[in-house]
């Protein structure tokens, strides 16, 4: 046997034992199997990194085939961002893939949509604080981009385990080490690729297997339909004479490389965040899109147990219990309802049941809470810690809310993000401020804008971090309460919470600032600076006073 055909042939085992079906204390019984087969992800990434195509791809193995047609055709109505009914037409298809549940082997995967493009908007954060572990789509020839940055810096928040999925090696590439290497500098989280491409752009003939050994190739075809057989042994020449343009001597430099350098796969770096698997491939062509499901398969985690004022709630844990992350009003207009997104944190939840929500301590009847699925919304019969499920309601319920079978727990740790963009809201008709004050507060409690009100009496600001949101809070405010309004620039750019640990420090530098305090929906402390020098020449001028950009919601509350 040569040398390199050693390396490449497929390990006689399957690849390691996967450590996720364990046996573990979770194993015990039937509700305990049922939250163990749920792995729930969002995917993150740039716009135009392929999200959407590689949704297509995943659902079409998870055998939701007809739903491709339908990521495609909501991608396709992101129009103008002004005009309303095209906003409302994109709200109600991303409702309607909001979740998107399929079966895969033995387990449910719920993939969680991040509206991730010009619709970017705290939602998008949300939403990731309701999933187990995250898939990260790299543009092959662009590496990390902007917003890949930002919204793994919220998975890192809470450390969620990412897979990496480097994308588009059809066509012309960076180098795959280097991009390896901007994933580590950039992200600080160290890589482990278990698949490597062989040959570059036009001469991409398909992946090396790192862990097993064999090779995938670009033309067999896979699309969900059989199993998926093993990587096919191949040594390094009969890989060269797939391709005149490629060269043995390279690709057998590279494997070596990248065998004997890179780091291997670590399960529990990857649980606690520090490190990623990394595939290639190329969800266009449906290629390399299958090894990445094996892997979440095998090694994203089943729902993790959620943090509350009362510790740690585990997901077997037969009470139920839940929270909002997510609120979509007007899903239906001619019935006007919400919808609120609840992400299950333990036990199971049938439909009719009582629930508590935590913040008023009042009963509240699941009647019909829904799963969603491509056009469809069904109504929920059962769904178990890991599942998301819509519940309709007529504003009871808001982001961050608990609710559980009984018991007085609150989630923490939904975060509201620092505003990127704060306005002043210009009614035409000054008669009408008392109606926007409360068609304000209403619409900030359903997570659509951050309202912060001055304490020197004057008009209130409106924070987001993506300018959608001010479009939707234009259009709803004239829609719904029947109130024109119009934009105007703030003097001030930034907000920031304040707190500190002594109170008198606190009440000194509120008088200090008095024209540049607020509080927001909860009434919490906020500082409004004019730009990032004056913030930092006040900070530096503050010792004792934390300055933070993130607020986890109803922490304490
Ligand atoms: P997004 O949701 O992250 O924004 O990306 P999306 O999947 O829509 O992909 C963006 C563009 O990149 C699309 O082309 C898509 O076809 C293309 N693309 C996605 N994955 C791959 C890949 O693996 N290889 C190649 N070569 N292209 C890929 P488009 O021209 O903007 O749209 P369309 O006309 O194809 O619909």
């Amino acid at each position: 046997m040569t040398e390199t055909a050693r390396d490449l042939t497929p390990a006689d085992a399957a690849p390691a034992a996967d450590p996720s079906s364990a046996p573990s204390a979770l194993a015990a019984s039937p509700l305990a199997t049922e939250v163990e087969r749920r792995r729930t992800f969002a995917i993150i990434s740039h716009p135009d990194a392929g999200k959407t195509t590689l949704t297509e791809k995943l659902l079409l193995f998870g055998g939701a085939i007809n739903l491709a047609g339908e990521v495609k055709a909501k991608k396709n109505r992101r129009d103008t961002r002004s005009d309303w009914m095209s906003i409302e037409r994109e709200r109600g298809i991303s409702v309607v893939t909001s979740v998107m549940t399929f079966d895969y082997r033995d387990r449910v995967f719920n993939l969680l949509d991040t509206p991730g493009h010009e619709d970017f908007s705290e939602d998008t954060y949300r939403t990731l604080t309701a999933v187990d572990s995250a898939v990260m789509v790299i543009d092959a020839a662009k590496g990390i981009e902007a917003r890949t940055r930002k919204l793994f810096e919220v998975c890192r928040l809470r450390d969620i385990p990412i897979v990496t999925f480097i994308n588009k090696m059809d066509r012309e590439s960076r180098d795959p080490f280097e991009l390896l290497d901007e994933i580590e500098k950039t992200l600080a989280l160290d890589t482990a690729p278990l698949t490597w491409p062989l040959g570059r752009g036009r001469d991409f003939v398909g992946t090396f297997d790192i862990e097993r050994g064999g090779v995938r190739l670009l033309d067999s075809k896979d699309d969900g339909h059989d199993a998926g057989g093993p990587p096919i042994p191949m040594t390094v020449p009969e890989i060269a004479a797939l391709n005149p343009n490629l060269d043995a001597g390279e690709i057998a430099h590279e494997l070596e490389l990248v065998t004997e350098v890179c780091p291997r796969f670590d399960l529990a770096a990857f649980r606690e965040g520090h490190l990623t698997p990394v595939f290639f491939g190329s969800a266009l062509k449906n290629f390399g899109v299958r090894d990445l499901l094996d892997g979440l398969h095998r090694f994203a985690p089943s729902p993790r147990a959620q943090d509350s004022d009362a510790g740690p709630i585990d997901p077997a844990d037969p009470r139920m219990s839940a929270f909002v992350f997510k609120i979509q009003a007007n899903m239906d207009p001619n019935h006007r309802d919400r919808i609120a997104f609840a992400r299950l944190c333990s036990g199971k939840l049938t439909r009719g049941m009582k629930a508590r929500l935590v913040r008023t301590g009042k009963p509240m009847t699941l009647a019909t809470p829904h799963f969603f699925f491509a056009q469809d919304r069904s109504i929920a019969d059962e769904a178990f810690a890991g599942d998301v499920v819509g519940i309709p309601n007529h504003g009871t319920l808001r982001i961050g809310d608990t609710l559980t079978e009984g018991r007085d727990i609150t989630f923490v740790g939904v975060p509201s993000f620092a505003p990127e963009i704060l306005r002043r809201v210009r009614l035409s008709d000054a008669m009408k401020a008392k109606k926007l004050k409360q068609a304000l507060q209403e619409l900030a409690e359903e997570g659509v804008v951050q309202v912060f009100r001055p304490s020197d009496g004057s008009p209130a600001l409106v924070g987001v971090v993506g300018p959608l949101q001010l479009d939707v809070l234009k259009a709803r405010l004239a829609a719904e309460y029947g109130l024109p309004v119009e934009f105007d620039l703030a003097e001030f750019q930034l907000a920031r919470w304040i707190a500190a640990d002594d109170k008198a420090k606190l009440e000194e530098f509120i008088a200090a600032n008095r024209s540049g305090i607020a509080e927001d929906l909860d009434g919490d402390l906020v500082y409004l600076a004019r730009n990032e020098f004056y913030l930092g020449y006040t900070r530096e001028r503050a010792p004792g006073i934390v300055f933070t950009d993130v607020k986890e919601t109803q922490k304490g509350k």
